[in-house]
């Protein structure tokens, strides 16, 4: 392999070795299926610790460039239809240090179980499962989800009133197609918030009504006083600010829920995830005849499965599952089964608890890095899911923000950046970090210091 390593840059080895083979993946020098040296022989040819290899080669298989399996070579992926492979896109370099990433780390994936739960589902399934079926899916995974969120969130439901779904964004959809269906109009959402989520309440005909955002959640009595007909938001961790809603307001929204008889869509899309603090109770346990909960599979165990769960009050089951047969005729169902599989079986909630000691590292060797290198910034929020929130000691501006990270090779998002109308200046950034390894924290940090910088910020 044709590498070259300068012992000179300011730039860790591995991620020297990172860069340049997903370069040259994407160049096509090394093609799909080209296999890799295992790491003791390449560590030995460029003369660097073994440590050096598997760092690189272990980055590369979480950002898809690699396939690795125990006792084989790593071999190159085949890159995914989205990855840049134009020769414009080509122009644009794969960022060292992306902090943009806001999905699980893929190499944490158990693909043993998974590959156990996918055979006993071939192996045990009745005809049935390859059929059309209840468009709100496979009732063995409906009563697995039951079970598991009842235990886990306190979520109130029963298989009837679960609708399966391609991912939350889907349920997302299905619970405004449901809002708009029984009347309502003006549906109350969290600025900053996903573009996604404005999209689905868009899609729906409905109107979305824009509500600040501070340290305790939603302002609850702006919303209140707006009197949408619903509000959607996601309280336990708002993306992107990370505040927690807090009791006082949690109290107030229940109150606002029972007295105006609104409805609320609770999008709880990383709520597995906490670490040493304890877990968000759900609205949705307070008040279950007025909450759609939605969940998803994409943090905890991987986005391309787009298995997400919508759960909706007894009196609305069946409208959702006619809008989920509209929207698609019900998701693959082989894949309900054997999801199923690994949540009754236990192995589910063992990669969560082994995920979430893994993530916890990396969250704190990230704010431990931050601390160093940006000591003036603090990080904002409840400590879950899979991105931080940092406020910064000023301002920058989000042009400059952008021109300085390209150039560095850097992808960040501030925050302001996903309000309704959004700003011109950068006041917090939204770091993601469960693909940022803890021995590269410090350089991702010394990286993220340099760009404020340059953009005239620290
Ligand atoms: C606010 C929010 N909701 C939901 C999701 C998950 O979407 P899905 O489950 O469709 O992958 C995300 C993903 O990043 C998100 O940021």
């Amino acid at each position: 392999v044709l590498v070259d390593l300068d012992r000179d840059l300011p730039l860790p080895l591995s991620v020297q070795l990172a860069t340049q083979l997903s370069d040259a993946i994407r160049r096509g020098s090394l093609r799909e299926g080209a296999t890799l040296p295992a790491s003791r022989t390449l560590a030995l040819q460029l003369g660097v610790s073994r440590g050096v290899v598997t760092a690189a080669y272990s980055q590369l298989s979480t950002q898809g460039y690699l396939v690795m399996q125990q006792r084989s070579v790593p071999r190159v992926a085949a890159l995914p239809s989205t990855a840049p492979s134009t020769e414009r896109e080509e122009a644009a370099p794969t960022p060292l240090v992306d902090f943009t990433m806001l999905s699980p780390d893929l190499g944490l994936v158990p693909r043993r179980d998974w590959r156990r739960v996918l055979e006993h589902a071939i192996r045990v399934s009745p005809a049935q499962v390859l059929d059309y079926g209840d468009p709100r899916g496979q009732l063995e995974l409906r009563e697995a989800l039951v079970d598991f969120l009842g235990r886990t969130r306190g979520v109130v439901s029963s298989p009837s009133r679960v609708i399966v779904c391609q991912g939350s964004l889907q349920s997302l959809d299905i619970a405004c197609q449901l809002l708009a269906s029984r009347g309502a109009a003006r549906v109350a959402l969290e600025d900053p918030c996903a573009a996604e989520i404005r999209t689905a309440v868009r899609r729906a005909g409905l109107r979305p009504v824009q509500i600040p955002v501070d340290a305790e959640g939603i302002r609850v009595d702006l919303l209140a006083a707006e009197a949408p007909d619903a509000a959607l938001l996601t309280p336990a961790h708002q993306f992107p600010t990370g505040s927690v809603l807090s009791e006082r307001r949690r109290a107030d929204l229940v109150d606002w829920l029972v007295r105006t008889g609104a409805q609320l869509v609770e999008d709880d899309y990383d709520a597995e995830f906490r670490y040493g603090t304890p877990a968000v109770p759900t609205l949705q346990e307070k008040a279950p005849d007025r909450v759609m909960y939605a969940g998803s599979a994409s943090k905890t165990f991987a986005p391309g499965l787009r298995l997400g769960w919508l759960v909706v009050p007894e009196s609305a089951a069946d409208a959702a599952g006619r809008i989920k047969w509209s929207l698609d005729g019900g998701s693959p169902g082989l894949e309900q089964v054997a999801f199923a599989r690994l949540v009754t079986s236990g192995a589910f909630e063992r990669h969560l608890l082994r995920a979430r000691v893994e993530y916890r590292k990396r969250r704190e060797a990230l704010e431990a890095a931050l601390a160093g290198a940006l000591p003036r910034t603090r990080v904002e929020g409840g400590t879950g899911g899979l991105h931080l929130t940092l406020r910064l000691d000023r301002p920058v501006d989000i042009g400059a923000l952008d021109a300085a990270a390209s150039r560095q090779r850097v992808r960040v998002q501030a925050v302001e950046s996903f309000l309704h109308e959004p700003a011109k200046r950068a006041e917090r950034l939204v770091l993601g970090f469960a693909r940022l390894h803890p021995s590269s924290s410090a350089h991702a940090a010394a990286s993220l210091a340099t760009v404020l910088q340059l953009a005239g910020g620290a």
